[in-house]
């Protein structure tokens, strides 16, 4: 089944499994997709792009068979390259990775939409607009780092997302800009503003006991 990431326009929480419970995950997925969420995010690290390990393709085909939600993986690996095709095979719909380790990004992006998903070019806090300036037009999201990558629960950066507002002036309306780290009820409405429309929240969800109520705490937040 092909599952098309949701059209540019409207405001999507993305959950991301980072926090929940990973003994359980078909039953915590099942819990955010019973409210009507349409991406899940599924944070891939690799212990040497950033100081820490999670999932990898064999994770994300079994949890593939209990979901029909839309699978954003956030490859937060070395070589993503390498390992893209594996991940098309256990059923991601769409690829992020980071411009840090493709700094010419145009076939690899071109090879993921060949291959039948979508791409997502990720920039993390530190670096500058102008690295993704060139290639921003060629992916179907952008996303904006608001935390160091590598663990949940941290800080928002501030500083970080004001990139969003650049970059959406570079963008326009069509791409989607995706935000991730420390997004919770009060953040969402400061990324929101600027011009983010996909929000990514980990512990802000699946930190809570009440997954619907934490989304949509985070849905009202959201100024547009
Ligand atoms: C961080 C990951 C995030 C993480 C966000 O490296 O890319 O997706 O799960 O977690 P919170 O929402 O807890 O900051
Ligand atoms: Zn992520």
């Amino acid at each position: 089944m092909i599952i098309k990431m949701p059209k540019a326009g409207t405001i999507e929480i993305a959950p991301s499994i980072l926090s929940a419970d990973f003994a359980k995950l078909a039953d915590e997925i099942s819990q955010v997709e019973k409210t009507g969420i349409k991406i899940l995010h599924l944070d891939v690290m690799d212990g040497h792009f950033v100081p820490n390990i999670t999932i990898g393709p064999p994770v994300i085909a079994k949890i593939r068979k209990h979901s029909n939600l839309f699978f954003d993986s956030h490859l937060m690996i070395s070589e993503p390259e390498k390992y893209a095709d594996a991940f098309i095979k256990a059923g991601v719909n769409n690829i992020t990775f980071h411009i840090e380790v493709v700094p010419n990004p145009t076939d690899f992006i071109k090879k993921l939409r060949d291959s039948g998903v979508s791409a997502g070019l990720c920039l993390n806090p530190e670096t500058p607009v102008s690295k993704i300036e060139k290639f921003a037009h060629l992916a179907d999201m952008i996303l904006v780092m608001t935390v160091h990558p590598g663990f949940g629960g941290q800080s928002f950066i501030l500083e970080a997302a004001k990139k969003i507002k650049p970059i959406r002036q570079i963008v326009g309306k069509d791409i989607r800009i995706e935000v991730d780290g420390g997004i919770d009820a009060e953040t969402a409405g400061i990324v929101s503003e600027l011009g983010a429309d996909t929000l990514v929240a980990g512990n802000a969800i699946f930190g809570k006991s009440d997954r619907p109520a934490a989304i949509e705490a985070i849905q009202k937040a959201c100024r547009r």
